[in-house]
């Protein structure tokens, strides 16, 4: 009911509706729906009541609800298990957890803020509350494992269209697992697995978004290389809409990765590919190396020529520590 009651308010987009149409809709009495807003205000919707004009919203908590989340998807894959924290130490780490105790394919944990974020090689990933996304889906994947790392790419690539999809940027991805808007990091994707030599148990994709976060809200050694959406666009995102284009993107991917590989999808991986043509400086096997990257293959892998040498590499796992021209 209160569901019903927050859409026709949000429908009217703060015009007044008078009780008795509200009322009518819902098919209960003035009195019950004054109930229902008594309701979403402790919820901490702004309502405006006024004799006789009936009720208008003011304003919305940017809460990630189950029941919201679950109403603006299309698809069905991640609608099914939605686990909230408003403060964990890390939505991988609680993913795992429910991994481990037999938790199903399509969970998603979610948190409004991490105490132990982690990023990609043991680095720590700053999740301030009430500002951005941090989630993790559980995947249970019948996958070669040596094929797991892909599903960072693919969540890359979902990742980059649902952004642009909500606000209109254009996103470019560093591979493996990074998103870039206008030349700075936006997020970032943690992919970490649980596997036998020949079978993979489960896969938890991490992914952390800057959504609303205002400069102020990245320590001082991250504010020149970080951004958020809000920043770029001046406007304020749901982030409940914006985990809703993410989880239904990487629903159509994951289903094209699965049936057809990650070739599929190599051609919207390289219209993003912030590093293709671009020197580079890339750190790989406890080495570093100067060279220019050339792309990604149909594996996910990083396509790498070294200074001086005419022979491309295959690079499976590695960082790019520095791109230029
Ligand atoms: C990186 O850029 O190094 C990856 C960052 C991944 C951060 C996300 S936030 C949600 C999930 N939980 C974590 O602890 N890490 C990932």
């Amino acid at each position: 009911m209160a569901e019903l009651l927050r859409r026709i308010l949000e429908e009217c987009e703060g015009r007044f509706v008078s009780g008795q149409d509200i009322g009518r809709r819902m098919g209960m009495s003035r009195a019950a729906v004054w109930k229902q807003v008594q309701g979403l205000r402790r919820r901490g919707f702004g309502i405006e009541g006024a004799r006789g004009a009936g009720y208008r919203l003011l304003g919305r908590p940017d809460v990630i609800e189950e029941q919201e989340l679950f109403s603006r998807l299309s698809r069905t894959d991640f609608r099914k298990h939605f686990v909230f924290f408003h403060v964990t130490d890390s939505t991988n780490s609680g993913a795992a957890e429910i991994a481990g105790k037999g938790g199903a394919h399509g969970t998603v944990v979610c948190a409004d803020s991490q105490t132990g974020g982690r990023g990609r090689l043991g680095r720590r990933w700053e999740s301030p509350p009430g500002v951005n996304l941090y989630f993790s889906l559980l995947l249970r994947p019948f996958l070669d494992p040596l094929r797991a790392p892909q599903l960072t790419l693919v969540a890359a690539i979902a990742l980059a269209a649902a952004v642009e999809e909500c606000s209109g940027l254009r996103a470019s991805l560093k591979w493996p697992n990074d998103l870039y808007l206008e030349g700075r990091k936006a997020a970032g994707i943690l992919a970490e697995m649980s596997a036998d030599p020949d079978r993979l148990r489960h896969v938890v994709i991490g992914v952390g978004l800057n959504v609303n976060a205002g400069s102020h809200d990245f320590p001082e050694a991250i504010r020149g290389k970080a951004t958020s959406l809000k920043i770029l666009t001046g406007r304020t995102f749901r982030r409940v809409e914006v985990l809703a284009r993410f989880l239904d993107s990487f629903a159509d991917r994951y289903a094209a990765f699965l049936s057809d590989g990650f070739g599929a999808l190599l051609p919207e991986w390289a219209r993003r590919d912030a590093l293709a043509g671009k020197h580079v400086l890339l750190r790989y096997r406890e080495e570093e190396a100067r060279g220019k990257a050339l792309g990604v293959d149909e594996s996910g892998m990083f396509l790498f020529r070294r200074e001086g040498s005419a022979r491309t590499e295959k690079v499976v796992s590695g960082e790019i520590l520095e791109f230029g021209g």
